[in-house]
């Protein structure tokens, strides 16, 4: 097993000590949650059920007899537990590498609290190195990728990719986030756009990473530096 493969389980098994047995949690996407998966599995915690936030977690999770709810039949989540592309020092995120960042978003909004669980190389002091997803109506690419091109960012079309909705993703590229928040607000706005994968408005309440030299938990308030 490599080395991230190894702190991405040692996180996992971590993000159990926000998961209260019984209780119906939210679950991300994406191949730190798939070792929360396992670590769910392993525990023996029972939940009363997990909203999930793709089709992939979803059958991870019924794979290991864990019911998933409709979120439409779901008013409150404990817990919402999802890995992450990269975080700020600030919480905020941009994810997405794994194309379910709309569902995540909305399952996100409905979590008491959001903890974020990756290993220690996702902590950056800028959000924008890792390309931004953007997923968008398919009509609306062309005008989308000119968008992107008038705020300096350089759009790739995710190849042979369609989400969980049908729709497309762009990756965009050269973009320094120096303020998430308004950056999020204003992609969001432009016809065509479902969601575009910066969950700032919205981010972590606890972080937790992964690092050689052990787990570092960073609660809110806490700025996140390794
Ligand atoms: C999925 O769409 C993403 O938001 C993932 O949460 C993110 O890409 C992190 O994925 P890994 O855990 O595979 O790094």
């Amino acid at each position: 097993m490599s080395d991230t493969n190894a702190l991405k389980r040692q996180v996992a098994r971590a993000a159990l000590n926000w998961v209260e047995p019984g209780s119906v949690i939210g679950v991300g996407t994406g191949s730190t949650v798939d070792c929360f998966i396992d670590a769910l599995k392993e525990s023996g915690i029972r939940l009363a059920g997990a909203v999930s936030s793709s089709e992939r977690t979803a059958k991870g999770l019924q794979a290991i007899g864990v019911p998933v709810l409709d979120l439409n039949d779901v008013i409150r989540l404990g817990v919402y537990v999802d890995g992450a592309d990269e975080v700020d020092p600030q919480h905020c995120m941009i994810k997405g590498g794994g194309g379910a960042l709309t569902r995540e978003k909305i399952v996100a909004e409905v979590a008491d609290r959001f903890v974020c669980i990756a290993d220690g190389s996702k902590a950056v002091s800028c959000l924008g190195h890792f390309p931004l997803p953007i997923e968008v109506l398919p009509m609306a690419r062309s005008l989308i990728e000119r968008k992107c091109r008038d705020i300096g960012g350089v759009p790739l079309l995710r190849s042979g990719f369609v989400t969980d909705n049908g729709n497309l993703i762009l990756d965009v590229r050269g973009l320094q986030i120096a303020d998430p928040v308004a950056l999020e607000r204003e992609i969001n706005q432009w016809p065509g756009v479902v969601t575009n994968g910066i969950f700032a408005i919205r981010r972590a309440d606890v972080v937790c990473l992964a690092t050689p030299s052990g787990i570092r938990t960073f609660d809110s308030g806490q700025m996140v530096q390794l």
